[in-house]
């Protein structure tokens, strides 16, 4: 009988080749790993690609430990690791394209991403097409013969559109298109890619994975058909992690479920409140029914996370500003996925130069939040407070 999911994240990559009996696997740190007969030697270089000790860049047992649990959570046929999210992606793209092909890149995707199609693959001679998140099967009608990729991320970053994962993985694999998932927010713990035909899920292990804020980390799980491809390219593009930071991946592992089922209780306690403000024109959370794609996330999701969006009514930078800066328990980052709460807020404009085919239709500032493990009612304290702050100055410019 094959186990539940929730036991996998207690079981999966625990076996004693790497834990040498006790429970969690050692660190094992190494450049050289020494042979002492020509036949260990032979053995190793014949094995290198298949968890076998060779040369430090190809592993050691901790990254082994760390790969096997990957791919059991996920369900691929083996995990590749990466310094951090955005070099999982550019390197996972790079394994599959060359001079003349063509990929097609959801508009909504991490920012880097975009730069990356815009300014590394072009100069490659590699051109990208941005498509609607919510094309579903009207991908079709962008799929050219040099097409070779279809990259997803859902939800999209910052807007979060849910896509029509299935339509668009079966669409794809009818004109023979790898496709590939920036699979950050489930944390493969809400959806399983390769349920859906996903070829290669992306993972920026440094949010939720890690889960504390403290490392940066990247993760590509392949199915069968893409894996030695990917592993090999990826090799050869030099891509390798430290043994701790593949012990820290491995050790967020074994909470992961219970931290991402107590961020998406969190978050939807508080997506729930902000939608009853007189102050808020929408929330945009996968799981409510004012966010894109929402029946997708009721389709295939079986659990959310802390992170989702609300759009104010009105645009006022000075209120914005004092909204932000007297926050308690929500600090400014660049990240999510750790167990603290933080905000950051888009003007609309800024869609300008993040979009080219989807701009999002509203008018009002963009608050994104990652909600953390801290209890709901400070953190609805905090927003009220500062959704407060930001009336006033709205008050006092409008008796200016
Ligand atoms: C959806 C998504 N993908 C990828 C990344 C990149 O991850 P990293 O910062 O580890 O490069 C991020 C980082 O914010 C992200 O939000």
């Amino acid at each position: 009988m094959s186990e539940s999911k929730t036991t996998k994240f207690v079981t999966a990559g625990r076996d004693k080749k790497w834990t040498k009996g006790v429970v969690n696997p050692p660190v094992q740190r190494a450049s050289t790993v020494v042979f002492n007969t020509v036949a260990e030697k032979q053995h190793a270089t014949i094995n290198r690609a298949n968890k076998t000790l060779f040369y430090g860049r190809r592993g050691t047992t901790t990254h082994f430990a760390f790969q096997d649990a990957m791919t059991e959570i996920e369900g691929g046929a083996g995990c590749a690791l990466y310094p951090c999210g955005t070099a999982a992606i550019s390197n996972s793209i790079l394994s599959f394209v060359e001079t003349g092909d063509h990929i097609l890149m959801v508009d909504t995707c991490y920012e880097p991403t975009r730069d990356f199609c815009d300014k590394i693959l072009k100069k490659m001679g590699i051109e990208t097409t941005y498509y609607d998140p919510v094309i579903g099967a009207g991908i079709r009608e962008l799929i050219r013969p040099n097409t070779k990729i279809l990259f997803l991320e859902s939800p999209g970053s910052i807007t979060m559109e849910v896509q029509d994962v299935p339509t668009m993985t079966r669409v794809a694999h009818e004109h023979d298109v790898i496709v590939m998932l920036d699979n950050t927010w489930s944390a493969g713990v809400g959806f399983s890619p390769f349920d859906f035909g996903v070829d290669i899920s992306i993972q920026a292990a440094t949010k939720y994975i890690i889960g504390h804020s403290d490392v940066m980390l990247g993760t590509a799980v392949a199915n069968e058909k893409c894996w030695d491809q990917l592993r090999e390219q990826s090799y050869l593009m030099g891509q390798c992690v430290s043994p701790d930071d593949a012990y820290l991946g491995l050790r967020g592992i074994r909470t992961l479920e219970l931290r991402l089922k107590q961020h998406a209780a969190n978050s939807l306690t508080v997506a729930n409140w902000l939608q009853s403000r007189p102050e808020v024109d929408h929330v945009r959370h996968p799981a409510l029914e004012t966010c894109p794609g929402s029946e997708y996330f009721h389709r295939d999701f079986s659990c959310g996370n802390g992170l989702f969006s609300f759009v104010l009514k009105t645009t006022c930078p000075q209120a914005t500003t004092a909204l932000l800066d007297g926050m308690k328990h929500f600090s400014m980052g660049y990240s999510w996925g750790g167990f603290e709460s933080l905000i950051l807020a888009n003007e609309p404009k800024s869609f300008h130069s993040l979009r080219t085919v989807a701009n999002p239709n509203f008018e009002g500032t963009l608050i994104r939040l990652h909600i953390g493990l801290e209890d709901t009612d400070d953190l609805i304290a905090d927003l009220a407070a500062g959704l407060e702050r930001y009336n006033s100055v709205l008050q006092e410019k409008l008796h200016v």
